[in-house]
């Protein structure tokens, strides 16, 4: 497969990286086809687009054309059929394994066998994805930063068993979208989130044991590190309950207790406080 053949991308998952990443695809000029296991959860992730598109079109980054055309060309379903005929598939569901592995062993029926299936996970390994389809050297990890619009970098994760062509390709893939590819081996966390995970955990630690306050800890690491937003701020961002999936599988992984998440950030998963998505984590959104 080559880039020149790519003309359509399906995205699995319409939520906050799905809907991010069929934005940047159809901006490209690609027709995407956004999938979401119901057609309302694709609208809401078609909403989101459209509100970031907004927010471009009034800073004059793009034109109401431009915004018109992106639009168009997305195509929102709640049938994974739909991504038969795709070029190229990226799948953005929840972290979960067994998820995961239901996409992949239907895309893998459904999609021609030449096509590359890329996942955004953040932490399941990419050598076990392969796995659920009878094509792992077309499987590979594309991890997109949050939020996708604006975040340059895309993490190249290869498995064990990803071929380099697979992985040229994904890098010009990549390139296109307007992003900085940087092309690493299949690892527990990755690099992203095996450095940036146990800085949030730490600064969580810091308000469990009373340290400081929330806005504190956050000041301290925005002006003292020159962070674009705090640790907390940017664990609100992420979503608590992503953070504490990271974690587990970091601390399960390695089995090291340095991974292990801080008991303030289960007990506040336990009661729904998932960060900005929820309304409440670290801070009120309401
Ligand atoms: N769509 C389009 N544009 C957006 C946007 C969106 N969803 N969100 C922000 N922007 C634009 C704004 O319009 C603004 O553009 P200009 O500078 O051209 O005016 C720019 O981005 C900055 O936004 P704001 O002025 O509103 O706010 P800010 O300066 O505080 O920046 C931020 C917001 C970009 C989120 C910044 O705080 C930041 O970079 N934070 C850190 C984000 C980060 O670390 N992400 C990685 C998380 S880890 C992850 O995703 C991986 C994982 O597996 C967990």
């Amino acid at each position: 497969m080559k880039l020149e053949d790519i003309r359509k991308v399906g995205v699995v998952g319409a939520g906050t990286m799905g809907n991010g990443i069929a934005q940047v695809c159809a901006m490209t000029g690609y027709q995407v086809v956004m999938r979401d296991v119901t057609l309302e959860l694709a609208e809401r992730g078609l909403n989101t687009i459209s509100k970031s598109l907004d927010r471009m079109t009034k800073k004059g980054a793009i034109s109401a054309e431009e915004k018109k055309a992106t639009l168009s060309r997305l195509q929102l379903t709640e049938k994974l059929e739909d991504l038969k005929d795709v070029d190229f598939a990226i799948e953005a569901v929840t972290e979960n394994t067994g998820v995961k592995e239901g996409v992949f062993k239907t895309l893998d029926d459904l999609c021609r066998p030449q096509i590359v299936l890329a996942s955004n996970t953040s932490s399941i390994s990419i050598t076990k994805i392969a796995t659920f389809t009878k094509r792992p050297s077309q499987v590979i990890g594309m991890h997109f930063m949050n939020p996708v619009p604006v975040m340059k970098l895309v993490e190249i994760i290869e498995g064990l068993q990803t071929s380099k062509e697979t992985s040229a390709l994904v890098v010009k893939l990549s390139e296109k979208l307007g992003k900085v590819p940087v092309v690493i081996k299949d690892s527990p966390g990755f690099v992203s989130n095996r450095v940036l995970m146990p800085m949030i955990n730490e600064a969580i630690f810091a308000l469990y044991e009373g340290v400081g306050s929330p806005e504190a800890i956050d000041t301290i690491m925005k002006l003292g590190a020159n962070h674009p937003m705090g640790p907390l701020s940017l664990a609100d961002l992420i979503g608590l309950d992503t953070c504490l999936y990271i974690l587990q599988v970091m601390y399960d992984s390695f089995g090291d207790p340095k991974y292990r998440p801080c008991p303030l950030l289960v007990k506040m998963v336990d009661a729904g406080y998932l960060g900005r998505k929820a309304g409440k984590g670290f801070y009120d959104y309401s």
